[in-house]
This record gives C-alpha cells, structure tokens and sequence, in this order.
C-alpha cells in the first residue's frame, strides 16, 4: 500500500513518532513518502494533489497545543480538504496521529472537524503520550524525540504496530475515546487564549545569548526576527518551544 504522512514537530516528539511509523511500513514493504509541513511553505498543491490521487492512506500528525492541533497544521489541513474536493474519485484513507504530554483533549471528535467538509473519511486516529515540550516550573529543558525514555519508546512503538495492523487488514484503527476527553475540553477552552497569546511571553536574554541565531534559523514558522540587536516573536509564533529546547546558552524563557 502506499502511505504520505504529513507532520509537525515543534520538539521532536512528533517526528519520532512519524519516522517510527515510517519504519515500520518499510519494515512491512510499504511504500511510505515523510512530509515535514514547516519545509513546504511554497505552494503545496502538485504535492497534495498526487498524494490524493495516488496513496491509500494519508496522514496528519502533529503534537497537541492547549487541547487543540498547531495553528501550522489547521492551516494545511484546511488546504488539503480544498484540495481534496477536485478529486472526488479518490478513495484514500485518512489517518490522524497526535503527540501529547498530560490530557488528550480533542480526540477524534475535534480533530475531525477539520475534515467536516471533506470526502474523504478519517479510518484510524491514534494518540501517543509523551513528555512535554513547554517548559516546566523548573525551568529544566524538556527529553523530547529521540532521547524519550525507553518505556514510552516501547509502548509507542506497540501502538504504531496496532496500527498498521490495523490498516493491514483494512479495519478502521480509533482510538483515545474516553471520558477523559471531557477534562481535556474544559483545559483546551480554558488555555485557548493563553495558547494564542503565549507568544507575547518569550523572551530572548540578551545577556546570555551568544548571537549563533541558531533560534532563528530553526523557527519551524519564522515567527523569530532579529532587528536593531533585538529579538522579536511575531505574532505567527506557535510557542512549539523549539528555541527554548535548543538554545545552547539556556538564554530563551517563556
Ligand atoms: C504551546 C504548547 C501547548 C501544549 N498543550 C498541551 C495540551 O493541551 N495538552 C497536553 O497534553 N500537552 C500539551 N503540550 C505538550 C505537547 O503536546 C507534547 O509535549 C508533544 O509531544 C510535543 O510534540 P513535538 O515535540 O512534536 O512538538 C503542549 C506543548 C506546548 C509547547
């Protein structure tokens, strides 16, 4: 069968999650094509097109922001639909994959209702508990990707097994319903506005900095400006924490 997945990694987490899930349909002679959605900022449409038209199952995955997907991945999700409704004889499954670190709060309910206008039906959503990318009361810089520990690793890995399985014998794959998507609602209403505006929190130490712009030039959604020895967010920042994560001089605070 033939897999896209389009994905959004402030951090790490989600992609870990994409390139095991890419392993594994390799593993299962798939054919599997990665799509990082911070590298096509140029027009998407040649890409979406074929992916429509020619793959079986099409993927989003992307980490949860205040119970809610990334501002970046709303947006091409909403690109996607439009494009989707030239091609009303495709038959391509959607799946949805979301990274997470405490309470899933949207489910499949909120995530699909992107897709609400959308032929195209989502078959399997799954969610993986991770550690938290924003930063903690500590202060400490999060383990994110790669570097998660080895329990979380292994029980994500069953997950995407489940999956593909799953998909292998043409079954639908939801999963997180539960009671505690309740909870989950109530902290996204109540952390929406902060998550917009989180943003106005970062703050470069220019005390510490070292100048690499290392911050700059990583910014998935170059929301991070260097002007007149300043560091400016803009307004299009999704707090994602890469900066804060990366930043070798510890000089980033949120
Ligand atoms: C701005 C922001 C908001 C977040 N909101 C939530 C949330 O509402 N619920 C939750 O469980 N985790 C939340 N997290 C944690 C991330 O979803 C989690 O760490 C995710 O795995 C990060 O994925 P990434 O490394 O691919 O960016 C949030 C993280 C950030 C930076």
């Amino acid at each position: 069968m033939k897999f896209v997945i389009y994905y959004f990694s402030g951090t790490g987490n989600t992609q870990w999650v994409a390139e095991n899930i890419e392993k594994k349909l390799k593993e299962n002679k798939h054919d599997i094509i990665l799509y990082p959605i911070e590298k096509m900022r140029e027009d998407v449409s040649d890409i979406l097109q074929d992916s429509i038209e020619t793959s079986d199952y099409i993927g989003f995955a992307y980490p949860l922001y205040g119970a809610n997907i990334p501002r970046i991945m709303r947006n091409f999700i909403q690109e996607f639909v439009k494009t989707s409704s030239a091609y009303p004889d495709s038959n391509a499954k959607l799946f949805l994959v979301n990274t997470y670190a405490y309470v899933n709060g949207h489910g499949i309910f909120k995530a699909k209702k992107y897709f609400k206008e959308c032929h195209l039906r989502v078959h399997g959503y799954v969610n993986f508990r991770m550690t938290n990318s924003a930063p903690s009361k500590k202060k400490d810089r999060a383990i994110l990707g790669e570097n998660l520990p080895s329990d979380m690793k292994k029980k994500a890995i069953v997950k995407i097994e489940n999956m593909i399985r799953s998909f292998e014998d043409g079954r639908r794959h939801i999963q997180g319903i539960g009671p505690h998507l309740i909870m989950g609602r109530l902290i996204g209403r109540i952390l929406r506005d902060e998550i917009t505006s989180n943003y106005k929190n970062m703050h470069v130490n220019m005390e510490t900095c070292s100048k690499c712009m290392k911050c700059v030039r990583e910014c998935p959604v170059g929301s991070l400006v260097y002007k007149d020895e300043q560091f400016i967010y803009l307004e299009t920042c999704e707090a994602c924490m890469r900066c804060y994560n990366r930043c070798s001089k510890h000089a980033i605070s949120n």
